[in-house]
């Protein structure tokens, strides 16, 4: 792995306290690397989001720390981009300015993001659509426009939440390529919750797979499949051994089940 981009250490959240108390995360330590692809993998209600949105300053550990470039997290940070499971636009305005909307947030001067967000569109395939609304595209199209809004300000951390979850087969694959166009072009380091081991393998130089609630670290998978990678590498020997690894951890911890 490179120079550390963020580090948990000891992470444990609890939500609520005394009898409603719910035990998330038991305990997290991985580090991922500068540039580097991770997945966070694992069962419903694991604590991937719990996690993911730690990382992203949105929520407290109740213990352990996380860091991002050897800073403690404390709370929500500009060098971090976020793309949530559903791409949650804003419905008035055009798929330019929901991209632009960050930098109003963060008082930055839209001047001077206009050609980085026309660039974002294009390389997304969207630069027909800049002026149209939300209700005017189809779901991957609004995921894409989420990905461009979360890339505006040049983030080098980019916290990835199930964002392809509820699209098509097809769309899905397309969009698992052109996310890695974006991060190789981009260098990004990219942390990405997922369910799917294909998914996980495909886009990854290390899948983290987690236990199922109160969630732990099962097991960290090196992913050493040359990049770029086409949808064909899903048919070699090679990916169906790292696909069969996880589905055995799965299946040993009773997440799946042949029976
Ligand atoms: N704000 C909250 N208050 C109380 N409990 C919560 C809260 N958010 C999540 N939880 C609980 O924490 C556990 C982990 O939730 P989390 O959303 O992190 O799981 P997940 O791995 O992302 O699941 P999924 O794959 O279904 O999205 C779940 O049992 C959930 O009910
Ligand atoms: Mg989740």
């Amino acid at each position: 792995m490179s120079r550390p981009h963020v580090n948990i250490e000891g992470v444990k959240k609890v939500y609520g306290a005394g009898r409603d108390a719910l035990e998330a995360i038991r305990e997290a330590s991985f580090a991922v690397g500068q540039g580097e692809f991770v997945s966070l993998l694992g069962p419903s209600g694991c604590g991937k989001s719990t996690l993911l949105m730690m990382v992203g300053g949105l929520l407290e550990p109740t213990a352990g720390q996380i860091l991002v470039d050897g800073g403690r997290v404390t709370g929500p940070r500009k060098e971090v981009g976020i793309v949530f499971q559903s791409p949650v636009l804003l419905p008035w305005r055009t798929v330019l300015d929901n991209v632009l909307f960050p930098i109003e947030m963060l008082r930055l001067r839209r001047p001077d993001y206009g050609g980085r967000a026309l660039e974002l569109l294009e390389m997304t395939k969207l630069e027909e659509f800049r002026d149209k609304l939300p209700r005017e595209l189809s779901g991957g199209m609004k995921q894409r426009v989420s990905i461009c809004r979360a890339l505006i300000h040049n983030p080098s951390l980019l916290l990835m939440d199930e964002p392809f979850s509820a699209l098509d087969a097809l769309t899905r694959d397309q969009l698992n390529l052109d996310l890695q166009k974006i991060w190789q072009q981009n260098h990004k380091t990219v942390l990405f919750v997922t369910h799917s081991i294909t998914e996980a393998v495909f886009l990854s130089d290390r899948v983290v797979v987690m236990s199922p609630r109160p969630g732990t670290i099962e097991r960290i998978l090196e992913i050493d499949l040359p990049r770029p990678r086409s949808l064909d590498v899903r048919e070699t020997p090679e990916f169906a051994r790292y696909s069969k690894a996880i589905r055995d951890i799965f299946l040993a911890r009773g997440v799946l089940s042949n029976s």
